[in-house]
């Protein structure tokens, strides 16, 4: 969501940093101890094997370390990574054309694998199970099918929207993994090796700081710590304290929670306009001009784990909390 008001030239800046920051190893890797635990457990004894690790899914919300992660399964298992989208994967020949380029080893990295179209996703289930395709060359009654054998090679999909996936899909994968905020102590040791990286010194509280407004996300703490060292270079002479990271989030409208205005528009929306709740996912989604996915898997699940919202069979109701921290009274 705050990623949609970004100009075209941050978002060019937003991805280049991604890839400087991005860890490389597993042990650079911050946080998800468990996913962390069961990725070493595969990789380890795939290597035994001297076979690549099975296919993975990766799903949760956006900047949490997924498409990281995928670059390094390509290189702890020493393949190459060859990366594409649901969306761009429009015809079955697209996918054949990459699946049989793969060398043994090898990650395919699809993301948004939800928007997979239906005829390209058939076609990927032979590959992910059988290790082989059955293409059909040219057209009408000449037309004739021949099995092409792939390399053995790891699929790894991502998605923030789990509940997209078609069960077939989903049943294909052996390893799937959900990736969970981040806590503010892991929080806090990215800055910490985001900061030694891109040479920003800051105070020991100015990161506990960034960390607790970075809603619980990995990609939104490294942006808050570059447009805190702007803030930093400008007003403080280039020390980056406390205040000057409280000068910055105010500027950019994050408040001590790390909600931002969106998050904010969604639980004032259910207070001003359905009395509290509940109501529907629908009628909110057309409100806010969002898909309902993506209020389920991109909006809800932070402000669920914080308390302010919560899921009901009636709808979406918030919680006293949420009215506190808007500062708004129950009528
Ligand atoms: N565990 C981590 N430790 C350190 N840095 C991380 C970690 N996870 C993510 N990051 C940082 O956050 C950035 C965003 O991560 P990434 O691009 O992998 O997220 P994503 O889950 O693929 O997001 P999206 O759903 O938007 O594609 C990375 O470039 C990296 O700098
Ligand atoms: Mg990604």
């Amino acid at each position: 969501m705050t990623d949609t008001i970004l100009e075209p030239n941050v978002i060019a800046e937003e991805v280049q940093i991604d890839v400087t920051l991005r860890p490389r190893s597993l042990s650079d890797f911050v946080g998800q101890p468990r996913l962390k635990q069961s990725l070493e457990l595969a990789l380890s004894a795939a290597k035994k094997r001297g076979e690549p690790i099975d296919h993975v899914l990766l799903y949760g919300p956006p900047g949490l370390g997924k498409t990281t992660l995928s670059h390094i399964i390509a290189s702890e298992q020493g393949g190459s990574i060859h990366v594409t989208t649901g969306p761009a994967l429009t015809r079955a020949g697209d996918l054949a054309a990459l699946l049989t380029n793969l060398e043994e080893g090898d990650v395919l990295f699809i993301d948004e694998i939800h928007r997979l179209s239906k005829v390209v996703e058939e076609t990927l289930y032979s590959g992910m199970e059988d290790g082989r395709l059955d293409l059909v060359l040219g057209k009408g009654p000449a037309a004739r099918t021949v099995t092409v054998d792939l390399k053995p090679f790891t699929l790894v999909g991502a998605t923030t929207m789990y509940g997209s996936l078609s069960g077939p899909l989903r049943s294909r994968f052996g390893i799937i993994n959900k990736l969970e905020y981040y806590s503010d102590v892991d929080l806090s040791a990215v800055l910490t090796r985001s900061a030694s990286i891109l040479k920003i010194t800051l105070d020991k509280d100015a990161v506990v700081a960034l960390a607790k407004r970075s809603r619980g996300t990995p990609r939104i703490a490294n942006r808050l710590l570059r447009r805190a060292r702007d803030t930093a270079e400008i007003h403080y002479a280039s020390h980056l304290s406390k205040k000057a990271v409280e000068e910055t989030v105010k500027l950019l409208e994050i408040d001590e929670l790390g909600l931002d205005a969106s998050d904010r528009e969604l639980l004032t929306r259910i207070i001003k306009h359905h009395k509290g709740g509940p109501v529907g996912v629908e009628t909110l989604a057309s409100a806010l001009s969002e898909d309902s996915g993506t209020i389920e898997e991109v909006y809800e699940p932070y402000l669920i784990q914080l308390g302010l919202l919560a899921r009901t069979k009636a709808g979406r109701i918030v919680t006293d909390k949420a009215y506190t921290h808007l500062g708004l009274k129950r009528v």
